[in-house]
């Protein structure tokens, strides 16, 4: 049986390296899923260009300059109805979701972030983990709530913290963690038997869900 390619859209705000390895899982068959949007809040966004570049459907909602938040959030969410996309992926789309947002696509929005939440949400986390002292640090999936960097945790990835490091090398092993993590979770959302119980994703068996087939 040929798995359906569920319909998701991308928003980012900025260089669009986790988009593009989204869309690398998708054309190499990893993840069964076809990106029919990719939409950003910052016309300037490197990742919009790459987006147009590949041949997807791409939109810029301007946040800046937007009436309000609501108008704006507004306009995001008539892209994504009319592009179809049944999940939405955040790929360092550095905007706050109101509830209302969050409501109109229950469970079905994902975000990365490059710390093992709930340590370290918000901004500048890998300097704030370094600051710290942390031995340890990664990067999280999780499913998008009305908070900062909250929600339910679906996957996620240690990253040996090095003597020696700065919040930029630091950034860049965790990147490469988030390239392969994004595309496993969602991947694993997509195919698998999944539930949430209480803050917890439950997969298959440990959802007590039989599967039929
Ligand atoms: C990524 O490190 C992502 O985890 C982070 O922004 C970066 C975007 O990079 N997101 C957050 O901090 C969300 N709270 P990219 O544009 O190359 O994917």
């Amino acid at each position: 049986m040929t798995r359906r390619a569920t319909p998701i859209a991308v928003l980012i705000s900025g260089r669009g390296s986790n988009f593009e390895a989204l869309h690398q899982a998708t054309e190499e068959g990893r993840l069964p899923a076809r990106i029919v949007l990719v939409l950003s809040n910052v016309a300037s966004a490197a990742g919009i260009e790459h987006a147009r570049s590949l041949g997807l459907h791409t939109a810029v909602v301007p946040s800046r300059g937007a009436e309000s938040r609501a108008a704006h959030e507004v306009r995001v969410r008539e892209e994504i109805e009319q592009s179809g996309a049944e999940w939405i992926c955040l790929a360092g789309y550095m905007r706050l979701l109101s509830e209302e947002f969050v409501a109109a696509f229950p469970n079905r929005i994902l975000n990365i972030h490059p710390s093992l939440l709930p340590s370290f949400p918000g901004l500048d986390v890998q300097q704030a983990a370094l600051d710290h002292g942390v031995r340890i640090s990664g990067c999280t999936v999780h499913l998008v709530d009305a908070g900062l960097d909250s929600g339910p945790i679906v996957g996620q990835r240690a990253v040996d913290v090095r003597s020696g490091d700065d919040a930029a090398s630091l950034a860049r092993r965790i990147l490469r963690q988030e390239h392969e993590l994004y595309a496993d979770a969602l991947g694993r959302l997509l195919t698998e038997d999944w539930r949430i119980e209480g803050r917890r994703v439950l997969f298959g068996p440990e959802a007590g869900i039989e599967r039929a087939d």
